[in-house]
């Protein structure tokens, strides 16, 4: 922070581990030494729509300089971060093309410009637009142990020996991961008895060690059959479409599900999280566990799958069950002259 010049820092490390988590943490920490600043989640989601990354370069104009600009106008751009010293975040970036696109040239930046950068893959973090890398630690054992009872029993540490043991063998099965600890901690919330824990244990042993997506499986496996169906639907469908928490449980009134009980439970277990926009969230390792669910109903043909949410395998299974139409009415039509025939 005491050094001149425009800095990028870029954080990095796996899905889960607390990237945004710190991002927001240091994004709250300096905010009052900016007077412009602007936080821009979710870019690799965003930017893979269709103007996309346009529409956040946009935003940051509009955050830091308070202009409002439309279409692609990299001059307004260049203005805004060369007039104002800003504080800008982006979240989750997955290519290096979305750092051309949101930063540009570092020498466009006014003296004292910082920009933090998270992202998965090292790659998508370069020499020519970040100065620095920090690899996203772990938590370590304590910490990991009271986030982990932080979720399952609301307080820091367990009370007697027997939770204790279970609770960091739990912690060392989740290989520390946070997500896997939050989600794993809030199924195990309000479970009192000895033999559940240790059953929950068990479940944890089978899988490969630290495995977020089979520790989520497991949080997956412990809810009911409506609830599981409300999970998948928000993993496939409202979550990419931001819905708010009304409007899903209007649209789950319809398919007859209870959908306020089924959004409450799956908040409870840190399955979803409820925005201040009322909108509903998922963390993507969530929604990709989610997703994979769906996928594994029928590896081969989409069109067995019970949900489908990508357009273009929406539109092949639209296009075979055309021609399966066709076929079907073809044969019918071929039985019917048959038919006509004989008699
Ligand atoms: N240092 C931390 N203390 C408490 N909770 C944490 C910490 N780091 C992460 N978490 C929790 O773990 C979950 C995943 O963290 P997140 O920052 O979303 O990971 P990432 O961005 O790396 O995928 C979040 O729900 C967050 O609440
Ligand atoms: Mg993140």
């Amino acid at each position: 922070m005491r050094s001149n010049g425009m800095r990028v820092l870029g954080l990095y490390g796996m899905g889960g581990i607390g990237k945004t988590t710190l991002a927001k943490a240091f994004f709250n920490r300096i905010i009052v030494d900016f007077e412009h600043r602007s936080f821009i989640s979710s870019v690799r989601e965003v930017s893979s729509k269709d103007e996309g990354l346009i529409s956040l370069r946009n935003r940051i104009i509009s955050d830091i300089s308070s202009q409002a600009v439309v279409g692609n106008d990299i001059s307004a751009f260049r203005r805004a971060v060369s007039e104002n010293r800003a504080l800008i975040i982006l979240d989750d970036v997955d290519d290096v093309k979305q750092l051309d696109t949101l930063i540009g040239k570092r020498e466009w930046f006014h003296e004292g410009s910082r920009i933090l950068v998270t992202s998965r893959d090292t790659r998508a973090l370069p020499e020519t637009h970040v100065n620095v890398l920090y690899e996203v630690q772990i938590l370590d054992d304590s910490e990991s142990l009271e986030l982990f009872c932080y979720h399952a029993m609301r307080r820091k540490k367990p009370a007697g020996e027997t939770f204790l043991k279970l609770s960091k063998e739990i912690v060392s099965l989740t290989a520390r991961l946070p997500l896997a600890l939050e989600v794993f901690g809030s199924m195990l919330f309000g479970k009192r008895r000895e033999k559940e824990w240790v059953d929950a244990v068990d479940k944890l042993k089978l899988i490969r060690p630290g495995n977020l997506q089979e520790v989520l499986q497991i949080s997956y496996e412990a809810l009911d059959k409506q609830e599981k169906c409300v999970f998948l639907d928000i993993a496939c469908l409202f979550v990419q479409m931001s819905m708010k928490r009304e409007d899903v449980i209007d649209v789950l009134r319809g398919c007859g599900f209870k959908g306020e009980i089924a959004i409450a439970v799956l908040r409870e277990k840190c399955l979803i999280k409820i925005r201040e926009d009322e909108t509903i969230w998922m963390h993507d390792q969530i929604r990709d566990t989610g997703r994979q669910i769906v996928v594994y109903e029928d590896l081969d043909d989409p069109g067995m799958r019970s949900r489908l949410w990508d357009r273009s395998e929406i539109l092949n299974v639209l296009r075979n069950l055309k021609v399966r139409i066709l076929i079907k009415a073809f044969q019918f039509e071929y039985k019917f002259f048959l038919c006509v025939c004989v008699i």
